[in-house]
């Protein structure tokens, strides 16, 4: 395949991506190859694939399949949730799961970090995910999250149902340490797993501070844990909205440090945590979000998620990365010139960082020839007008494609113009 006239994300100009053998084996201006199938990106912007780094496939379409949630937020959800325990058969998780992974790669994701709960008393929900992980592994980089969702320290068998979990072929071992009874079992819980982490060599991913308590605090734990083991890069922290609400002596004087050290990664779920934060809060509202502008510039690495799809915690989300992009760079105040730029790269180049892919990701010759092309010259572009990816290529091959979104319309001309969405 040779791609004509592309403008590479994060790059000056335009050049011409030649691929073979599913892998890029140049890149450079004029390129003639006459045996290549040919794709003209005309000048729009070529990047790597979005990657979601995290979410919840799961837990898809309980909006309609568990009874309703009806205030909205995180505590009803999660109890609703609770009934989804031996409820669904592998087949019923499978079908769910694949319909949004589907979702996920029409959109042009092709990294995706999913957790998956590890309370119930079968394992349908793993085995599920699992199978989706090595049925389309041709297509997307899926790994999966052991996740003790209700609790490990007093959950009936939340510790054994992870190690298991992992025995079967988990990638990563989560927590949920701002939801244990006491700080001292949210403590402990973050040890026992990190034990687990490096016992089998896996990735941690943490739900951490998901709550707007100002004094949960579980991510410093998590960091040095994260330094006593050596675990420096392979550990993430999802949502730390409590973040938000940290004194800035803390944060800034404290932590901040603490977390480049120890190369923790941030996971900012912008949609679903501005709707479930704040729910205790009069006027002001708190956005309930982390400090994710901060972070960046202080160079803690930052992705985002599309975390909740159609369920109970959040009945919307299409798993689209452009959606959650564009509420983040609202929600974050993330509109200067140059923050467009970067807050691309939490759902492209932090995201390969935040899954530890970083080797196997990025539109450079040797590596495998992933990538997207969106109908639009840039970065703050393609987020004003929204784009779909026009292609999405993977190893070499078309995977999803789709045509620039036009309205016909019928204004003052007796014909009708054919409008395109352009400046
Ligand atoms: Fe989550």
């Amino acid at each position: 395949m040779l791609i004509k006239n592309a403008h590479i994300r994060g790059t000056e100009g335009i050049t011409d991506i030649l691929i073979k053998d599913g892998k890029f084996v140049r890149i450079e201006k004029n390129i003639s190859d006459s045996d290549e199938e040919i794709i003209d990106a005309g000048g729009n912007m070529v990047s790597s694939p979005y990657v979601d780094t995290h979410c919840h496939l799961d837990y898809v379409g309980t909006a309609v399949t568990l009874e309703p949630n009806k205030s909205g937020t995180l505590f009803e959800a999660i109890s609703i949730l609770k009934t989804a325990n031996g409820k669904f058969t592998k087949e019923q998780y499978f079908s769910a799961a694949e319909k949004a992974l589907k979702w996920q790669i029409a959109n042009g994701t092709q990294y995706v970090r999913t957790h998956c709960n590890t309370d119930s008393p079968d394992t349908y929900a793993m085995e599920a995910l699992l199978e989706l992980k090595e049925k389309y592994k041709e297509y997307v980089d899926l790994q999966v999250v052991a996740f003790p969702q209700y609790t490990v320290e007093h959950y009936p068998n939340a510790f054994e149902n992870l190690e298991k979990a992992l025995q079967m072929g988990a990638d990563c071992v989560g927590a949920i340490p701002h939801t244990e009874h006491t700080r001292e079992q949210g403590v402990e819980s973050i040890k026992k797993i990190m034990e687990l982490a490096s016992r089998y060599d896996k990735l941690v991913d943490v739900h951490c501070d998901e709550i707007d308590d100002e004094q949960s605090r579980f991510i410093e734990t998590l960091a040095e844990e994260t330094i006593i083991r050596g675990l420096e890069g392979k550990v993430t922290a999802s949502h730390t909205t409590a973040m938000g609400s940290y004194n800035d002596a803390y944060t800034y004087g404290k932590l901040f440090n603490f977390l480049k050290e120890a190369r923790m990664n941030i996971v900012c779920n912008a949609p679903i945590n501005t709707v479930l934060q704040g729910r205790f809060d009069s006027y002001p509202k708190r956005r309930g979000l982390t400090r994710v502008k901060e972070l960046v510039e202080f160079g803690i690495n930052v992705s985002m998620g599309s975390d909740d799809i159609m369920d109970s915690c959040y009945p919307l989300n299409t798993a689209n990365m452009m959606d959650i992009l564009n509420m983040g760079i609202h929600v974050c105040h993330l509109t200067g010139q140059d923050e467009l730029r970067e807050a691309f790269k939490m759902v492209t180049d932090n995201g390969a960082v935040t899954m530890h892919i970083q080797d196997q990701y990025g539109i450079e010759v040797g590596k495998p020839a992933n990538l997207i092309i969106l109908p639009a010259p840039n970065e703050a572009e393609a987020v004003r007008k929204m784009v779909h990816p026009i292609y999405s290529i993977r190893n070499g091959k078309i995977i999803a494609d789709s045509k620039p979104r036009t309205v016909n319309l019928h204004l003052m001309t007796e014909s009708v113009e054919d409008f395109e969405f352009e400046a």
